[in-house]
């Protein structure tokens, strides 16, 4: 049995923020929907805690994790993450968003070996100049980062890639090859407006409608997830490209089935919104039984509701 929403919307998904802290600062970053804070180089939730959160999801039927951040390879004890929550019973999936730029010197193959399976990689290009100036990193160390991923065996290997007008679109189809060469799919997303100013926003937004159409064409077939905002899933004759376009889109939000945690420990309905957090961290601190921390989940999940929704 799922937990499910007043709309009908089952909760299958958690996205749990591990850190704030990153090694890149890309002039897109929604930062997951937190609003940031003066000081946010330290970590707020121990190992322990991250887990204990993870287990009373799983128990509630909250069955695929995903690890984000920030960065979380900045994370020495990810290893210990990872195993904690992959040790549960009655997880189905756990993977990790990251940029990848830490991958190297075994830590892909390590946090598989933790139980990590799957990964999506922040790629917004190839171009070594777009790059660095998109994210201020060395696309050298973000492509040793796809192939350390491709060799530690994490399936599927993902690469996110938000589209920016004027900046990455003509980066598209050298992206497309890569990711079919490598076996790896290509996920296009839309620029989402949260912590990015207006301006920044308004330059670079471009739908992704044009670029759809285009894939359609070049389709041998498309897949629909339901349980995934009901995203699309191209296959390509050489390559796998899922477009993602979470904008005034009712039907995405209608097909929303996560919920957030933030690097602060707080339980988050809705990346776009930060009035209706649910404080778990403190509850865990004062002593919290499991049973207390599945209200609080209860409480969380009456409080998500679609953001885009029809009139
Ligand atoms: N809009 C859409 N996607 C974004 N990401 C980061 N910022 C934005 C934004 N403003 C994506 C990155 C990263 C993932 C966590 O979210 O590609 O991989
Ligand atoms: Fe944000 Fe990810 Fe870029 Fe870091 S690498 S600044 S977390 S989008």
């Amino acid at each position: 049995m799922n937990l499910t929403d007043n709309c009908g919307r089952p909760l299958l998904n958690l996205r749990i923020s591990i850190t704030q802290r990153c090694n890149n600062r890309c002039a897109y970053c929604h930062r997951e929907g937190e609003v940031q804070r003066a000081n946010h180089s330290a970590e707020k939730m121990s190992v322990e805690e991250i887990v204990r959160i993870g287990r009373v999801a799983i128990s509630l039927g909250i069955s695929r994790i995903k690890l984000t951040g920030g960065e979380p390879l900045m994370r020495n004890d990810l290893p210990e993450i990872v195993a904690g929550i992959a040790a549960v019973p009655g997880l189905r999936d756990l993977s990790l968003t990251t940029n990848g730029l830490l991958f190297g010197n075994g830590l892909a193959k390590k946090l598989h070996d933790s139980g990590l399976k799957r990964v999506n990689i922040s790629l917004p290009s190839l171009n070594a100049e777009t790059y660095k100036k998109l994210t201020g990193g060395r696309i050298e160390d973000a492509l040793a980062g796809v192939q350390a991923a491709i060799e530690a065996d994490f399936c599927p290997v993902k690469l996110n890639m938000v589209i920016l007008n004027n900046i990455n679109v003509n980066d598209i189809p050298d992206m497309i090859k890569y990711a079919g060469g490598r076996g790896v799919v290509l996920q296009l997303i839309e620029l989402d407006p949260i912590n990015v100013s207006g301006n920044y926003y308004t330059a670079h937004h471009r739908s992704l409608d044009g670029i759809e159409a285009m894939l359609k064409e070049k389709s041998i077939t498309i897949e629909q997830r339901p349980f995934m905002h009901n995203r699309l899933i191209y296959h390509l004759p050489n390559a796998t490209v899922e477009v993602v376009k979470p904008i005034e889109n009712n039907d995405f939000c209608m097909h929303c089935t996560r919920l957030r945690v933030t690097s602060d420990g707080k339980l988050k309905p809705c990346l776009m919104r930060n009035d209706n957090l649910t404080d778990i961290l403190t509850p865990i601190r004062q002593g919290a039984s499991d049973e207390e921390l599945k209200e609080l989940f209860l409480k969380a999940n009456q409080l998500r509701e679609p953001y885009n929704k029809k009139d």
